[in-house]
């Protein structure tokens, strides 16, 4: 996967395994970019990665309201602009169709803040978690699917 590594792991079992799934569907938009599916498929694909963002940030928020974390106001933030300049990725794309600039941008823009965002932002979350003690995921109902 693109920008995945084991380093961005964050000792946060649900939280871990989301951000594992962003990571597969921006490999499929990349794939998109650069292959023969054409405007249909990247369309689809941004689509895909678009859903996917907006629930697990969601689910994220919900988790550090529940936890009482001092900085959620700051990361809700964060996730608002992230998702602002997502849109326009998106609008870019229904726009003009697949490009290597295109890819060029998905990698420069999506996969190195999604790699920063989680390596900082949300591994801060995951320490404050664990030193505040209690199971660090949630129960399996309230899990993104
Ligand atoms: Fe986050």
């Amino acid at each position: 996967m693109t920008g995945w590594t084991a380093r961005l792991t964050i000792d946060h079992g649900e939280l871990d395994r989301q951000h594992q799934e962003l990571f597969v569907r921006v490999d499929a938009l990349l794939v998109a970019c650069a292959g023969d599916g054409g405007r249909v498929e990247v369309v689809r694909t941004v689509g895909f990665l678009g859903d996917y963002v907006l629930r697990h940030f969601a689910f994220e928020e919900r988790e550090m309201a529940r936890r009482g974390y001092p900085r959620l106001v700051e990361h809700r933030g964060l996730h608002a602009t992230f998702a602002y300049n997502l849109r326009r990725i998106r609008r870019e794309i229904d726009a003009s169709g697949p490009s290597s600039a295109m890819a060029g941008n998905v990698r420069r823009l999506v996969v190195g803040w999604l790699v920063n965002h989680i390596d900082r932002s949300d591994r801060d979350f995951a320490q404050f978690v664990a030193q505040s003690g209690g199971p660090p995921s949630p129960a399996p109902s309230r899990r993104v699917a």
